[in-house]
Order: structure tokens, then C-alpha cells, then sequence
């Protein structure tokens, strides 16, 4: 990647601060300078709906055929279906010129943090995006008093397993056959 990246986040659902998620990028392998690349990282809303499962079907659909059906249906969830799916998730939304390019959730459930549904668009990898989205998720996790951060992607992701080591997780162990009978990786950042 040859970009500088720069993000700011502004987390809505938080006591009105502006939260700026660096994920500085700066120079190419050749040493040339880019123009800034300027991401916001800010809660999403309902009328993010559409963008969030249009993002979804895309990045799934480059997996189709390779991992279980049941995924693909969960994982591109219809408008209505993801309304429901928004119910006690906080979700982040990664703009790019005002373009939806990555989404997370985060939930809180029994006094810890769970990381959901990372997902970022297919021209924009690489280039910080989903580590600032999970930077959002953890200093969102902080200010709710969390007592820890985890979350699960299938082993075979390990893409996004290395995305979140480099933002500060650490192996908790596997579940085998634990998600339509493939095994997750536990990753977990203890406050
Ligand atoms: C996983 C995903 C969200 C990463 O988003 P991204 O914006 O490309 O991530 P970043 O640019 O912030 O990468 C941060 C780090 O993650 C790791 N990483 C990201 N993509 C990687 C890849 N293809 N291979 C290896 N490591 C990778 C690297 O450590 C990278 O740091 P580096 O750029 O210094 O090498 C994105 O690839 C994606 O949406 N994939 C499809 C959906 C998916 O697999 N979701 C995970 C479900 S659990």
C-alpha cells in the first residue's frame, strides 16, 4: 500500500468527545508520499442499512462456494434481518468521502466486549481500515467500563487474525467445530 492513512473517529454514542483512530500510514515502499488518505470512523445509524448489507453481501460473495452456506446467509443479512441483528450492537462505520467502506460491531454482554462482523470493502483493504475500526471497538470498550475486549473469527481467517493480534489481542485458545462445525480462533485483550 502506498497511501497515508489518516482517521478520525467520532463515536456518537459517547459523551460528545471527537476521538481521532490513527492508523498512520506514512510513506510507500518507494518512499514517495501520497495524498492523505482520510478515513472517519463514527457510530452507524439506521439509515446506514442499506450501505451495511450492500458491504456485506459484496465481501461475502467473494467467498462463495468456500465456506458453509449457513454463513452466507448469516453473514448478508437482509435490511430487515440486520435491524434486528442492530438490537445491543454498536456498530462502526468507516467512511471514506462519505463512502461506507468497513463495518463492526461491538457488544457488551455480562461486563465484557465482543467484536462482530468486520467487514471491509474489497478496493479499500489494506490500507488501515479495519484496524481502525477495531481501534474504535477497543477504546469503545474502555469508556463502557468493559473488564475485556474478544472476539472469534474462524481459524481460517487468518487475515483477520493477524488484524487484530497487530491491534493488541492475544490467543485465548480455539473452539473446535464451534461454528457450522468449523473451529474459531478466541482472541482476547484483557483490560
Ligand atoms: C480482515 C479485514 C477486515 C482487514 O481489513 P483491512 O482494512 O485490510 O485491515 P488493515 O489494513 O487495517 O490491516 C491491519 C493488519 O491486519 C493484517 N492483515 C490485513 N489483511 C491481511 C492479509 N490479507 N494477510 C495478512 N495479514 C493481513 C496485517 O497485520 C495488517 O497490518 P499491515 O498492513 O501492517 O501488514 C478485511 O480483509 C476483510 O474485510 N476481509 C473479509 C471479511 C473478513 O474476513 N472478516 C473477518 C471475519 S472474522
Amino acid at each position: 500500500m502506498s497511501g497515508q492513512g489518516k482517521a478520525e473517529g467520532e463515536q456518537s454514542s459517547l459523551p460528545q468527545k471527537k476521538e481521532p483512530a490513527s492508523i498512520d500510514k506514512s510513506a510507500s515502499p518507494s518512499g514517495a508520499q501520497s495524498p492523505p488518505l482520510t478515513i472517519i470512523v463514527s457510530q452507524a445509524t439506521h439509515s446506514d442499512i442499506p450501505d451495511i448489507c450492500a458491504l456485506y453481501k459484496k465481501v461475502w460473495d467473494e467467498h462463495k462456494g468456500k465456506i458453509p452456506a449457513e454463513f452466507e446467509k448469516t453473514w448478508q443479512p437482509s435490511p430487515l434481518e440486520f435491524t434486528s441483528q442492530m438490537e445491543g450492537v454498536t456498530f462502526f462505520a468507516a467512511r471514506k468521502d462519505k463512502k461506507l467502506i468497513g463495518i463492526l460491531g461491538c457488544a457488551m454482554a455480562d461486563g465484557s466486549a465482543r467484536l462482530v462482523h468486520i467487514a471491509v470493502e474489497p478496493e479499500h483493504r489494506k490500507l488501515g481500515v479495519g484496524g481502525a475500526l477495531v481501534a474504535s471497538g477497543i477504546e469503545w470498550a474502555k469508556k463502557s467500563n468493559a473488564s475485556s475486549i474478544w472476539t472469534e473469527p474462524l481459524t481460517r481467517f487468518t487475515h483477520a487474525i493477524q488484524l487484530f493480534k497487530k491491534l493488541g489481542f492475544q490467543e485465548a485458545g480455539i473452539f473446535h467445530r464451534h461454528l457450522w462445525k468449523e473451529d474459531v480462533q478466541i482472541l482476547e485483550i484483557v483490560f
